[in-house]
C-alpha cells in the first residue's frame, strides 16, 4: 500500500496520526501490541501486504495473501475490559458504512464481528487488549477486509462462505482510499462513544445488521446455544430467545444464521430480570 495515498487527505486528528507501512508481518496485531507496549500513542495505526500468522478470533487461522487490507489500530479507552465487545461493535459500523460509501456495496454486520455481503464473509475483526488494575492499558483493533483478493487462492473449506471486494465489484479496489475512509469513520465512532455516545452507534449497527429476527446457533468456548436473535443490549451483548422462552445474553461467540422469522420479525420486550449471560468474556 502506499503510505502518501493513505495521508492524503485523511482528515483525522488521533487515528492514523502515524502509519507504519510493511510488506510482512506476522500478525499486524503483534506489531500494534508491541508498539503499544513500548509507550506508542493511541491511533498509531500498523498496516500490512502480508501476514505470514494473520489471526482470527476464538484462535482461528486468518489467511493474509497480498491484496487484502490488513491493519491494526491502538487504542487506549478508559475502559474496563468488558467493554472491550463495544469497540467491536463500532467497528464493524465502521467498516460496513466505509465499504458502503466508498464502493457502493451492501455490506450488512453479523454479530459480533463479521462484515458480510450477499451473505458471505468479507471483513473480521479481531481486538486484543492488555488490561490492568481493572482498566485497559491499550486496545489493538485488528481489522481484515479481503479486498483485492481471488477467492480461487482461499483454501477449499472458506470459499462458498467467503467474498472479496474485487469479486463483488468484478475488478480491482483502490485499497488506499477504502482505508483512508475507514479510519475516518473509526475516529468518528471512536469519539462519539468516548463521549457517552454509544446507543447512537447501536441504533446504527441495528440497521446494518443480518442477525435480529434470525435463528442462530451460537457457538462459543463454552458451549453452543440456539434461538431467535431478538436484540443486542446496551454493551452490545446478543439477547436470543431459546426454545421455552427464556432469554439468553450473549457476549461472546460465533454465531451462524439458520432461518428468519416470518413474515416479519417484531422485537418483543424484554424482562431483564430473566435474562442470563452466557459465553466467556469478551
Ligand atoms: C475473525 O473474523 O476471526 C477476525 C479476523 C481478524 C483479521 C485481522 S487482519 C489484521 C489483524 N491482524 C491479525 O492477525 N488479525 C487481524
Amino acid at each position: 500500500m502506499i503510505l502518501e495515498k493513505i495521508k492524503n487527505g485523511l482528515e483525522t486528528g488521533l487515528v492514523g496520526r502515524e502509519i507504519c507501512c510493511l510488506e510482512e508481518v506476522t500478525s499486524t496485531n503483534d506489531k500494534a501490541r508491541e508498539l503499544a507496549s513500548e509507550g506508542a500513542e493511541e491511533g498509531v495505526v500498523v498496516v500490512s501486504e502480508r501476514q505470514s500468522h494473520g489471526r482470527g478470533r476464538l484462535g482461528r487461522e486468518w489467511i493474509s495473501p497480498e491484496g487484502g487490507i490488513w491493519f491494526s489500530v491502538i487504542l487506549r479507552p478508559k475502559i474496563g475490559p468488558r467493554e472491550a465487545l463495544k469497540l467491536t461493535i463500532i467497528t464493524a459500523v465502521a467498516v460496513a458504512k466505509a465499504i458502503r460509501e466508498n464502493l457502493g456495496l451492501d455490506a450488512r454486520i453479523k454479530w459480533p464481528n463479521d462484515v458480510l455481503i450477499r451473505g458471505k464473509k468479507v471483513s473480521g475483526i479481531l481486538i486484543e487488549t492488555s488490561t490492568s488494575h481493572d482498566l485497559i492499558d491499550y486496545a489493538v483493533v485488528g481489522v481484515g477486509i479481503n479486498a483485492n483478493i481471488d477467492l480461487k487462492s482461499l483454501p477449499i473449506l472458506i470459499r462458498s462462505t467467503t467474498t472479496s471486494l474485487m469479486e463483488e465489484m468484478k475488478g480491482v479496489v483502490e485499497r488506499e482510499s477504502l482505508l483512508q475512509v475507514l479510519l475516518m469513520k473509526l475516529e468518528t465512532y471512536y469519539y462519539v462513544f468516548t463521549e457517552g455516545g454509544f446507543d447512537s452507534i447501536l441504533g446504527e449497527w441495528r440497521s446494518l445488521n443480518c442477525v435480529l429476527g434470525a435463528y442462530v446457533e451460537v457457538a462459543s468456548p463454552v458451549g453452543t446455544v440456539e434461538g431467535w436473535a431478538i436484540d443486542v443490549d446496551g454493551e452490545g451483548a446478543l439477547m436470543i430467545r431459546l426454545k421455552d422462552g427464556t432469554i439468553k445474553r450473549i457476549v461472546s461467540g460465533d454465531a451462524t444464521l439458520k432461518r428468519f422469522m416470518e413474515p416479519f420479525f417484531q422485537a418483543e420486550p424484554i424482562e431483564h430480570d430473566s435474562v442470563k449471560t452466557f459465553g466467556d468474556e469478551p
